[in-house]
């Protein structure tokens, strides 16, 4: 079952390129640079009419959640607001018929995601999802799905499912733009050129697996590690520190690189390994001077570099690099170098990496 793999979970990154792949699967055409959805029950006027979208999601669906703000504010010039889905219901929710609630989930069983979308439903929000499972209970209590088509994940640490959902995401990102007349045919065409180059850049980054083996063999017995990015590598900051978290039970922390100098810089000194997300991007100058602030206090940088940076190179202790390819869809490259990293770290560890301790792989209770 798990053909040849050691555990799920490595064979779940391993399956990312072909996951993508079954995901966007007649969602997109080239030649019309153009993406539908032909499934789609929200019909068009309705995607015209809403004027706010709130995400509400936990855990790896909440970060894709996060994710997916920026594109939808890029694209489709929408306010988003993202949540977690058990502080969701506890507040005075300003949410009705122009609302449109995107509930993400995986198993499209969780008892907190599903509640919140019941009082979404309630106040007169559309509601749609992104998930993983047929037939599940999110899926069955939306007006519209999208359905990742990452096939069964077992493993408990979420991996293919995030980069089907941020896939999704993107599609439907751009979907809203097109249909709101915000985002060119032009520049739909040159976006979805990069979107058919992942699966490629994603089997780069597999093929420098032996390199990030060598780096858990070296940083496993750390007890502590931070995790850095900003704007959409922000959230694989954060995702990087959750995955590492639950299955190598190494404490992590996922923060926006800007704010460390707003207390964690206060962690830095010689023991303390710093994960940096630095791909070329429009902050790429911001997060290489965040590096120095830890390289300046004794700091160890792992730093997520494009191919060919040679800012970084005489500042950073190791780095992997990873394919060119536009910021907005940098978050593959670098969320699958941070799950290979934890795998190994969980594995030389010795751990039940499909099963970790105290976690179920679909949380059904609030
Ligand atoms: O099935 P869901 O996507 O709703 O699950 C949400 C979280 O429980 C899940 O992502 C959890 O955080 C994973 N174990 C993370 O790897």
């Amino acid at each position: 079952e798990k053909a040849g793999y050691n555990h799920f979970m490595q064979k779940e990154i391993y399956e990312q390129p072909r996951a993508i792949i079954d995901t966007i699967r007649g969602n997109y055409s080239l030649e019309n640079s153009s993406v539908s959805f032909p499934d789609f029950n929200i019909i068009k006027d309705a995607v015209k009419d809403l004027n706010r979208i709130v995400i509400v999601a936990c855990g790896t669906s909440w970060h894709a959640g996060l994710i997916a703000k920026f594109y939808i504010e890029k694209f489709a010039k929408m306010p988003v607001e993202v949540d977690i889905a058990s502080e969701f219901r506890y507040r005075s929710l300003v949410i009705d018929e122009k609302t449109l609630f995107v509930a993400i989930t995986q198993s499209g069983e969780t008892a907190d995601t599903l509640s919140a979308l019941r009082v979404a439903k309630k106040m007169g929000a559309k509601i749609m999802s992104v998930c993983n499972v047929v037939g599940s209970s999110i899926s069955r209590e939306s007006d519209s799905v999208i359905y990742t088509h990452a096939g069964p994940e077992i493993g408990v640490a979420s991996t293919k499912a995030f980069t089907t959902q941020v896939i999704s995401l993107f599609m439907f990102a751009m979907f809203l733009g097109q249909e709101r007349k915000i985002l060119s045919r032009d520049e739909c065409g040159r976006y979805l050129a990069e979107v058919v180059r992942l699966p490629e850049v994603i089997e780069n980054v597999l093929s420098k697996d032996d390199l990030i083996l060598s780096l858990a063999k070296q940083f496993k017995d750390a007890s502590d590690f931070l995790y850095l990015g900003r704007n959409v590598n922000f959230p694989v900051a954060l995702e990087g520190a959750l995955k590492l978290k639950e299955i190598s039970y190494i404490h992590a922390e996922g923060y926006a690189a800007g704010e460390m100098k707003h207390g964690p810089i206060a962690l830095i000194d010689k023991t303390l390994p710093v994960f940096v997300l630095c791909p070329k991007s429009s902050v790429y100058e911001k997060v290489a001077s965040n590096v120095e602030e830890v390289k300046t206090r004794d700091g160890i940088v792992i730093a997520v570099v494009t191919e060919g940076d040679e800012g970084l190179k005489d500042i950073c202790d190791y780095m992997i690099e990873i394919p060119d390819i536009i910021e907005e869809l940098s978050v593959f490259p670098t969320v699958v170098a941070t799950q290979l990293f934890s795998y190994h770290c969980a594995h030389l560890l010795g751990l039940d990496v499909d099963q970790p301790r105290n976690l179920a792989k679909s949380v059904t209770v609030e």
